[in-house]
């Protein structure tokens, strides 16, 4: 039975884990059916995108769900996700939250939350982490400077139950039409979301550019210097001014 786009499939939640995504990978494995999803209130090994450490101490939002496009979903879909992520906090009263390309949810210039997509044997799962604290946090010193909290309306605990159907239903939602329209169907909206719309960027390629948008597929397409175009997929931006 599918539920406001996404199929439903049982939700299973941890006090600790490593890792909601090693959790939900053992789970398809197994055969777990689209739609399943798993919940932690603290993991221990914690995944970023580019095999980085995601730090996650206990009572932050941490969340994996498993997709089943049978085929390999294209790296637009982890911008149209925070896209999703946006639009369920915006539901539960928190505004001012960007995207930096390509899956960093920004908010007061801090890094709040981000997305991870894994492909695997026609599987994706979204991997989805989130600063959800009111209270002050003691960050590991090399994030100190850039992470920063999404605080939400009544204590954090009731918030993350509030947030969670909100989250299926938009990601499920977003899922579906990605798949029937692609990325071109949430570009606008998401050049409206993006923290870097219109400015000056450096990759970690050495490129450097104004930031024109997305193109049709997701990627950053930029401006250099020169007046040539240049779109790119795969790398990451070090400053933007
Ligand atoms: C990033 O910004 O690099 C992506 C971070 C994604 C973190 C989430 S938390 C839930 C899921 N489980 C993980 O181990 N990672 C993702």
């Amino acid at each position: 039975m599918v539920k406001n786009g996404l199929p439903e499939g049982l939700i299973f939640y941890f006090p600790v884990l490593d890792s909601t995504g090693i959790k939900l990978r053992e789970l398809a494995q197994d055969g777990a059916v689209e739609g399943t999803v798993v919940v932690a209130d603290e993991q221990k090994a914690g995944r970023g995108r580019l095999g980085r450490y995601w730090y996650s101490p206990a009572g932050g939002f941490y969340i994996s769900v498993l997709f089943k496009p049978g085929a390999r979903v294209g790296g637009g879909f982890s911008l149209v996700a925070a896209g999703s992520v946006i639009k369920s906090l915006r539901d539960c009263g928190a505004e001012g939250l960007n995207v930096k390309w390509p899956n960093d949810l920004f908010l007061a210039g801090k890094k709040v939350g981000g997305i991870l997509c894994e492909n695997f044997a026609g599987n994706m799962m979204v991997g989805i982490g989130l600063n959800i604290f009111s209270q002050p946090v003691q960050w590991p010193s090399d994030i100190a400077a850039k992470a920063g909290s999404i605080e939400l309306p009544g204590t954090d605990e009731q918030a993350k139950k509030v947030l969670l159907p909100k989250l299926l239903g938009h990601l499920g939602q977003d899922y579906e039409n990605f798949c029937s329209h692609g990325f071109l169907y949430f570009k606008e909206e998401l050049e409206r979301l993006s923290l870097l719309e219109g400015r000056q960027v450096t990759l970690d390629n050495g490129e450097c550019g104004k930031v024109l948008g997305y193109s049709d597929e997701g990627g950053l397409c930029l401006l250099a210097e020169g007046g040539q175009r240049h779109t790119y997929f795969a790398a990451r931006v070090l400053s933007y001014s």
